[in-house]
């Protein structure tokens, strides 16, 4: 490999994984997930270099091409996909991060994974910028690669994006290896998170646990100054409106409605991860039969869940509960030709995923806590028809921007989420159109080439002198 890029995207993930069909052969498909929505387009734009795991266990690649990127792969075998994946990424800060819904798991061995692995994402970064270039290195996975990367190669502008929550201080003090974390972070020029809230919580910690002076969201550490802000993300406007604009995109919108008995089409698309508050908003749906608000045939719930970290035993567990759960309301509520909920565990390419948006009437999103939640920006991006309503959970970062116009819920109170279902299903066209109206303004003027652009020029703006009036 080479020094020759300027911009380097560092993320555990590439946007594509290696799939092997049923015939045998190998071959791409876009990753699941927030992160590679938002940053595939971004890379598309820049020309720059993407370094990043395929997905797949003990696979050995060289660099390639793929949908106008080039692709740097990192190997990993299946100890660190144990260990530093599904292990301290997934089961331990992935759990932390989100509040705690589920219990984080503390393992050193996990925690030596993490540290070894991000070692060898900063190395490949190390190798492949150019002198003075930017590397922009992405998530909770990889909280160490900025320190890592600094020291190697101290000429680089190094920025870190958080996409999911960053917890308060009280449970992030959970943490054994917590000053570790900390200080892989400050090795960044800036640390984004999705919200003020997140960027406040770092900023404290820093002061609480290391003791640093700090102005404002800048953070004194080393001799440097890390700015600590806030950007939240956002999708690619243009492409999907290209995507409903096209007339296969419409008719299959129209299909899919035909296909469901043109009833009241209500939606729901996620990761199938215990985040995402999936088993509340099906039971809330329930009980909307039981209590005779529905009648089979009225309405129909679709649930998308891609299949996502299956063999993390929170993930398995979940998968267990949300399948018993769809069975029991089609047996309980559904009739002959008329099931209740129609649930699909897989991945949907963009066409699809744009026609349900299209076809849904009522757009349900409730996480328990959720970084932003891109499917609810891309569900309003496609709405220029300005109909369908979002029932959307206060706990998502997406709630600030969108709390105007969005069914605000907090999916832990079922009767509220009934309460605003019912509300979403019975509003007015009109009443519609001016709260889809509202959103779109806010979506469509802050798409993620503006988040890019943001996060970007922060990064490149020179740094400032060290200010002489720090507080102690
Ligand atoms: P997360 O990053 O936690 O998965 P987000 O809502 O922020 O949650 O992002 C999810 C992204 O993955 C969105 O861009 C969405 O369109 C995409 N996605 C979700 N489910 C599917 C699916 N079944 N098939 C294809 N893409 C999906
Ligand atoms: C979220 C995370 C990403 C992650 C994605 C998919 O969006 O913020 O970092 O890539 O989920 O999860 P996976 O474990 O499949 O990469």
């Amino acid at each position: 490999m080479s020094r020759g890029s300027e911009f380097v995207v560092v993320a555990n993930r590439l946007p594509v994984d290696r799939i092997v069909g049923e015939d045998g052969v190998p071959r791409w498909r876009r990753s699941p997930g927030g992160l590679v929505s938002a940053i595939a387009p971004v890379m598309r734009r820049r020309n720059g270099t993407w370094i990043g795991w395929t997905g797949a266990p003990d696979e050995h690649l060289e660099p390639f091409e793929e949908d106008g990127m080039s692709l740097v792969p990192i190997s990993q075998s299946a100890e660190d996909v144990e260990l530093y994946y599904e292990g301290f990424s997934n089961a331990t800060l992935w759990p932390l991060y989100h509040d705690v819904v589920a219990p984080p798991v503390y393992d050193r061995a996990m925690w030596d994974a993490y540290v070894r692995v991000n070692r060898r994402f900063a190395e490949a970064a190390a190798e492949v910028a150019s002198e003075g270039g930017i590397v922009w290195v992405q998530d909770y996975q990889l909280q160490l690669v900025p320190a890592m990367l600094r020291d190697l190669r101290p000429d680089l502008r190094i920025g870190f994006f958080l996409h999911i929550p960053f917890p308060p201080v009280e449970l992030f003090w959970q943490l054994p290896w917590r000053r570790r974390i900390l200080e892989g972070l400050l090795g960044a020029d800036l640390v984004g998170f999705q919200l003020p809230g997140a960027a406040a919580n770092f900023v404290r910690l820093c002061k609480r646990l290391l003791d640093t002076r700090n102005i404002k969201q800048d953070v004194l550490w080393d001799g440097r100054v890390v700015r600590a802000r806030a950007f939240p993300i956002s999708v690619d406007v243009s492409e999907l409106d290209d995507l409903v604009a096209r007339p296969e995109v419409r008719e299959r919108a129209q299909e899919i409605r035909s296909d469901l008995g043109d009833c009241t089409l209500l939606l729901g698309v996620d990761r199938l991860d215990y985040t995402k508050g999936i088993r509340q908003r099906l039971e809330a749906f329930g009980e909307l039969f039981e209590d005779g608000h529905l009648k089979p045939g009225e309405a129909v719930f679709v649930q998308i869940a891609t299949p996502s970290r299956e063999r993390v035993e929170q993930y398995q567990l979940l998968r267990e509960e949300i399948e018993q759960e769809v069975g029991r309301l089609n047996g309980d509520y559904g009739e002959i030709g008329f099931p209740v909920v129609h649930y699909m565990h897989s991945s949907y390419d963009r066409a699809e995923l744009a026609a349900l948006y299209l076809a849904a009437d009522v757009m349900v999103v409730t996480p328990l806590r959720d970084g932003m939640n891109l499917v609810a920006k891309e569900y309003v991006a496609c709405r220029a028809d300005l109909r369908g309503a979002l029932v959307l959970s206060e706990f998502t970062g997406a709630a600030d921007e969108l709390k105007r116009g969005a069914f605000l819920v907090n999916p832990y109170d079922i009767d509220g989420l009934k309460e605003r279902l019912l509300e979403a299903l019975g509003a007015e066209p009109a009443e519609l159109a001016r709260r889809m109206r509202s959103m779109r303004r806010r979506v469509l003027e802050h798409d993620v080439d503006r988040w890019a652009h943001a996060f970007l020029s922060e990064l490149e703006r020179p740094e400032r002198e060290r200010p002489d009036d720090v507080q102690p």
